[in-house]
Order: C-alpha cells, then structure tokens, then sequence
C-alpha cells in the first residue's frame, strides 16, 4: 500500500515540466512548437506547458499506432506477451506512486488523498488486464455436417481514448488496460487540464518494454487535437468519457467513417433511503459520494431520494454534516479540493444560483478555507432540500459538491423519482428488506447498482456504463475486453 506523499512534494512536483507528446517510442513537440499552460487549480499558477497539438500532431500518432498494428512485434506477440507488459507497466507505476499521486494531486487540485487513490487504481487496471489478457478465446459451434465453425476476438486495429480531466490516471488506465490486453494500439488524447498523468505513464509503458507506437499520447484541446482524432478515417474505434454533449459530438465524427464507439457521458445519480434502512451505516457514504473529487465524479451520488418518515432525520443528520466540511487547496488534503478550473466553478455557482433564485431552501452550507489562494477555484459544498424533480437542479449534472434532498412514500415512488432524469449510471438502495432490495436492483434504470454501500464508480472489476444519456458500451471488468475486440467467425468446410 502506498504511504502518502507529503504535501511539500504535492506543492512543487512537475515544476517546469515542459510536456512532450509521445508518438512512436519518443517525445515529440507539436510540429507548429505550440503549448498550452498548465495551471493549479489550488492557486491557479501556472508551473508546466503541454503541446498544443493539432491534426498534423493526430496524423504522426494514428500513423505511428497503424504501424504498430500492422507489423512489429506488438502484431505477433502472444497473448500472455501482452499480458506480462501490462503487469510490468502496474509495477513501474507502483515504483513511482508517489510522485504520480501528489502530480495528479497538483493538476487537477484533488486532494492528496484522492491522488493516491487514483494511483493505486491504476496499478489494479494493469494487474487485473494483465492477468486477463490470455484468458479471453472463442469457441467452437455445432454447424452442418462436413464444418467446422469457431469464433476468435479478435482486436479493433488503432484504438482512439478521449479521456476526461477527472480522474485522468484512472480513466486512462480502464482505457489502455482492456485495448491493450486485446491487442489494439493506442492514441489517448488526454484532458487540456490534466495532461501530465497520462505523459509520465506513456514513458513508463516505454520503459516497460511496450514497442515503439504501441501507447501514443497526443495532447492538446478538444477542438483541435480532440475532434481531429475522433474524425480520423484510421481510428478503428474511439473510446470516450466526458460531457453528454461532447460525446454527440464525438460520436458525430466517428460516424463519418461508421466507426464503433464506447462513451460515458455521467449521470444523475440516486441513492434511495429507505426508512429501514441502517442510517448510521449509510450516512458517510451518502457524504461521500457526492464530495469526493468536490463532486466532479460521473457515477457521483447527486440525489438522496429519502422515504418520507425518516426524511427530517436524514436530512438533518446531512445538513450537520455538510455544514463541517471545507474546501482547500490539494496539499492541504482536506475533505475537497478546488474545482478544475474556472469555466467549472462557475457553472457549479451558476447552478447554485439558479436554484437559490428559484426558491429552493439551502439546508446547510460548507466553507472555503479562509486562507484558501485568491487564484483557485473554490466552491463550498451546498446542500438543497426538497428539490422540485422538475428543476434543473434535479435533471442535470452538475459537476460539482451539491447535493439534492428529495421525500417519497413506497417502492413505487422511489422508482420513479430515481428514473425520472434522463441519465443512468449508478444508483444505491438503503434497506434491509431482501426482497425490496431486489425489486428495487431490478427496477432502476442504471449500469450499477449498489445495495447498503456505494462506491462511486465501483471496483476495477465490475462492468460500468450507462443507459440512456449516460452513454452506452461497457468498461472496467471482464466486459470491457468484449467492447475491445470483435467477433471473428471462421467456417471450415472439410467434407
Ligand atoms: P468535455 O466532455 O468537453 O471534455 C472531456 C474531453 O473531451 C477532454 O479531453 C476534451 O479535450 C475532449 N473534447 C472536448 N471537445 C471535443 C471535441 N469536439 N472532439 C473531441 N474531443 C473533445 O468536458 P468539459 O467541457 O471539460 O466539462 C464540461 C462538463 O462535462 C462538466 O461540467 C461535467 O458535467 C461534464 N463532464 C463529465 C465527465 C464524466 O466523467 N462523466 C468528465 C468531464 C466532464
Ligand atoms: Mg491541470
């Protein structure tokens, strides 16, 4: 287990870095030499630079992962060849988990702790892919007389991750581990706020012994380097986590070449309370669930839905507890962090205001650290109460440390309070009736469901992914090696 970095190394690590694309095995600048600053979302300074990379940067790494594809060592090596490199890689990342944990700490502004989270994550992903990579076949189907039919998995070719600024390493990590084990190589265009994760595990799958243009990181904006990936006519499949709209958008592009696609888009996410519920039990994890990473979490638990006899009980027992918590800055490792940047502390504040304006009662506030920097990006955590589910406030994701109370009266209720936004991730039921606690899985519309816990985007091993707006394909566990490869039939006709 990784012991926590101290906050000194959180205040100054990546100082100066001058962050390289990797294409092909090395560290390139962008070919028009343009960067990008990378600020601290704590204080706002800015302490490294990352390429600024256009379609001409996309085009050197597409070309570099078909390569790589095509011929090579990565193109004949074996199954369990692939699944030892990917257990290397979760050994070079164990080896640097401190400076990963207080470097993903410093660019995103998560506290330290989260950061180490994050990295040990990431180790998981390598191991469990790694010891999965020769565990995925075919099989063989009855057919006609003379035949003899099989299947094989084989992988997608070129492989296009658009990762989120959220959780950078980890996203990164359910990524690569599936499209690797399969077979694909590579391009990830990391988040313009969070690039340096994904730069420094690029180098260490290089010193892991991944060939040359298997594993390419391009960064840059998503408007540029983005869009001009999720169009390229050489990406077999793109893979992508982030906003609704982003994702139309993504999924636009890609369809001008009719190619497949994985997208996690977020979610509204409900945790039911039911009055039997262990409330003791449950109350840290409703806390939880929606404060970690200040809130900017896709499977964040953002809706309490309370039945209605114990709903003054737990809606006080979370205005108490909301109200003791503070946001500081990532070395600081408080209970949040500041936001990503400022585009997102103001949309959180805008639907802050929007929903005090349209009369909705503040249950409780939390605070700002009162020597928080004046540059970061810092929202208290807010906690609404009996939220109209017809508000914005109950319908979109919000991003952010707020949190919706809502009351309702029996199973049928909370089943329709729970599917009552177009999003579904994840939900939570709080009961101790069994076979409530089955209806109620079977009922809501969400790609997890939790039962007495929440983990907020579950276990390495545990398919995830959305109905409805929240996205569809599926990542993490064994699933995710489906979504990476396709089905190949062969049919033998021998006589
Ligand atoms: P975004 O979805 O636009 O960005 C995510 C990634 O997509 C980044 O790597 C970005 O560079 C890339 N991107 C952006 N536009 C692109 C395009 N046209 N083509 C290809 N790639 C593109 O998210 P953004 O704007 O940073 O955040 C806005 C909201 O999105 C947040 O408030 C939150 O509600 C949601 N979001 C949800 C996430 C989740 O995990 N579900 C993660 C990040 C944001
Ligand atoms: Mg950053």
């Amino acid at each position: 287990m990784l012991t926590q970095p101290d906050s000194d190394l959180a205040r100054r690590v990546g100082e100066g870095t001058k962050g390289r694309n990797v294409i092909g095995g090395a560290p390139v600048m962008a070919q028009s030499g343009a960067t990008l600053d990378v600020a601290s979302p704590s204080d706002g300074a800015v302490f490294a630079t990352i390429a600024r990379s256009e379609a001409a940067d996309v085009d050197a790494a597409v070309a570099a992962a078909r390569a790589a594809f095509e011929t090579g060592p990565w193109a004949k090596m074996a199954a369990a060849g692939r699944g030892r490199l990917l257990s290397r890689l979760g050994e070079r990342i164990a080896d640097h988990a401190g400076e990963l944990a207080a470097l993903e700490s410093r660019d995103t502004g998560k506290p330290l702790r989260q950061g180490v989270a994050d990295v040990t994550a990431t180790e998981r992903y390598f191991e469990y892919y790694g010891g999965a990579a020769d565990k995925v076949h075919g099989e063989q189907i009855p057919f006609l007389d003379g035949y003899t039919a099989l299947t094989m998995r084989e992988p997608h070719g070129v492989v296009a991750g658009i990762i989120p600024w959220n959780y950078p390493l980890q996203i990164l990590a359910r990524v690569a581990g599936a499209a690797l084990a399969m077979g694909n190589t590579l391009v990830i265009k990391p988040a313009e706020d969070a690039s340096l994760t994904a730069l420094r595990v690029a180098e260490l799958a290089l010193e892991a012994g991944f060939p040359d243009g298997v594993f390419n990181v391009v960064t840059g904006l998503g408007a540029e380097a983005g869009a001009a990936l999720s169009a390229h006519p050489d990406v077999d499949y793109v893979t992508f986590t982030g906003s609704p709209a982003t994702g139309t958008a993504i999924q636009a592009a890609a369809a001008q070449n009719n190619r497949g696609v994985t997208m996690e888009l977020g979610g509204k996410s409900p945790q039911i309370v039911f009055a039997d519920a262990d409330l003791e039990a449950a109350m840290p994890v409703l806390v939880n669930a929606i404060i970690q990473n200040g809130g900017q979490t896709c499977s964040a638990g953002s809706r309490i839905l309370i039945e209605r006899p114990v709903y003054e009980d737990v809606a006080s027992e979370l205005a108490a507890r909301f109200a003791a918590l503070t946001a500081e800055p990532h070395w600081a490792d408080a209970d949040l962090g500041p936001l990503i940047n400022a585009r997102q502390a103001e949309r959180v504040a805008g639907f802050v205001a929007d929903a005090r304006a349209a009369g909705i009662a503040v249950l409780a506030e939390g605070s700002v650290a009162a020597d928080a920097p004046a540059g970061g990006h810092y929202q208290a955590p807010v906690l609404f109460g009996t939220v109209d589910p017809q508000s914005d406030l109950a319908r979109e994701e919000v991003f952010g440390p707020v949190l919706s109370l809502f009351a309702f009266d029996g199973e049928d209720d909370a089943v329709r309070l729970a599917n009552a936004t177009d999003f579904g991730l994840v939900a939570g039921v709080w009961t101790k009736d069994g076979g409530r606690q089955h209806r109620m899985a079977k009922r809501v519309r969400a790609g997890q469901v939790y039962v007495n816990g929440y983990g907020a985007g579950g276990g390495i091993e545990l398919p995830f992914g959305g109905f409805k707006r929240s996205g569809h394909g599926r990542e993490k566990g064994f699933e995710a090696l489906k979504d990476m490869s396709a089905t190949k039939t062969v049919i033998f006709n021998h006589g």
